[in-house]
């Protein structure tokens, strides 16, 4: 009896030094049950990205994916790279135990990443000097994965990240190879598969660079003058804790003048400056996170119901962040702390709602 109550006295004593240990010093409430999850208060889906491996090994990870989001992002596992590794191999078996978990919880699933002019397999750069067959390959890798996820996953981020800051197109070597309007046949290619998905351009930097923003907007209206079909666009707002609450309203405004469903789809609010390498998570910034939070969803939920595809953060916890290596913190840019608790920028926005 007397070694339970030691061990006991141990856990106990430990759980608390190690919570303390981390710098944390904000009291954190205990998970929230599912009726009081931030997703059943809002006016639009909560996402987030998933990590394959952590959503088949960690109970505490997909349980918060499970009470806390009703809509997901295969962060990695639907890539170019991921799903045809080689040349017409395909690899589907990661990619399809998301849709079947999403399914099984009925939360929604969103297609990421058709075609990036990164993550692509070595094997196609092999093929970057012949257009045709570049052209060949670009064609029936989207329309390859349209197909086999056609009635599972209803939308897709057909095009990623094409411009640069100075609203000038990459000069990547499928743009060299294949000229600017290979972007719009990618839609169309996605289009010629499935006529009700719904296919977005996703994109970083639209709080940042107007230049980019208005590319982004003149794209949307050629699309629309050429019969090119697009649904909605992605801003990834991978952003942090100083941007202005002028450029947040600057990037949402303008793109929702375009009418289209706006996804912010990689959020993320680094606390870290740029300067610093290792970092603490310090009560102020977190207050300052927790502000920011809660002004994107603000902002997100001035525009009009029908526009309002959901917000997506860019993984689940901090300890999942893909700015975080295995167990090394750099930066906290996420609702749930390391422990998958609620942070204060969770408590913001749901008091914001009230
Ligand atoms: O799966 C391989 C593994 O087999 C190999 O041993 C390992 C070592 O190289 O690499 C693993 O692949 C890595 C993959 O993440 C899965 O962990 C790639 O190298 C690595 O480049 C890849 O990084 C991802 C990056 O996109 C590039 O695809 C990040 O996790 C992911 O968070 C990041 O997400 C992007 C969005 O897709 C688009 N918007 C920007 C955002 C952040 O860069």
């Amino acid at each position: 009896m007397y070694k339970i109550i030691v061990f006991i006295a141990i856990t106990v004593l430990f759980h608390y030094v190690g919570h303390k240990s981390d710098g944390n010093s904000i009291n954190y409430e205990r998970s929230t049950s599912p009726d009081s999850a931030l997703k059943n208060r809002l006016s639009f889906p909560l996402g987030a990205a998933v990590k394959i491996r952590h959503l088949r090994e960690n109970t505490v990870y997909r349980n918060t994916l499970k009470n806390e989001f009703n809509s997901i992002t295969a962060e990695n596992s639907m890539k170019f790279e991921a799903l045809q590794p080689n040349r017409n191999v395909y690899r589907w078996t990661n990619a399809d135990y998301i849709v079947e978990f999403a399914n099984k919880n009925n939360i929604r699933i969103h297609g990421h990443v058709l075609h990036w002019p990164k993550a692509n397999p070595k094997w196609v750069l092999k093929y970057k000097g012949d257009s045709a067959i570049l052209e060949n390959i670009l064609k029936s890798h989207i329309q390859t994965v349209m197909n086999h996820f056609k009635g599972k996953v209803r939308s897709w981020d057909v095009v990623n990240e094409v411009f640069d800051d100075d609203g000038k197109l990459k000069q990547t070597f499928w743009l060299k190879k294949l000229g600017p309007d290979y972007i719009g046949r990618c839609f169309q290619y996605a289009r010629a598969v499935d006529s009700k998905a719904l296919l977005f351009y996703n994109d970083y930097g639209q709080e940042y660079s107007m230049k980019k923003r208005h590319a982004i907007a003149n794209m949307v209206a050629s699309f629309k003058k050429r019969g090119i079909p697009i649904d909605g666009i992605g801003l990834q707002m991978h952003t942090r804790v100083g941007v202005s609450e002028a450029k947040i309203r600057a990037a949402i405004g303008v793109l929702a003048k375009t009418g289209l469903k706006l996804h912010i789809s990689e959020l993320e609010i680094s606390a870290r400056s740029k300067k610093t390498n290792i970092f603490k998570m310090e009560d102020d910034l977190e207050h300052q996170q927790a502000e920011k939070y809660n002004l994107i969803f603000k902002t997100y939920n001035t525009i009009p119901a029908k526009q309002r595809f959901g917000i997506t953060t860019w993984n689940v916890s901090d300890a999942d962040s893909w700015k975080n290596t295995k167990n090394k913190y750099f930066d906290f840019p996420l609702l749930f702390d390391h422990e998958y608790r609620p942070k204060e920028a969770y408590r913001a926005i749901l008091k914001g709602l009230e």
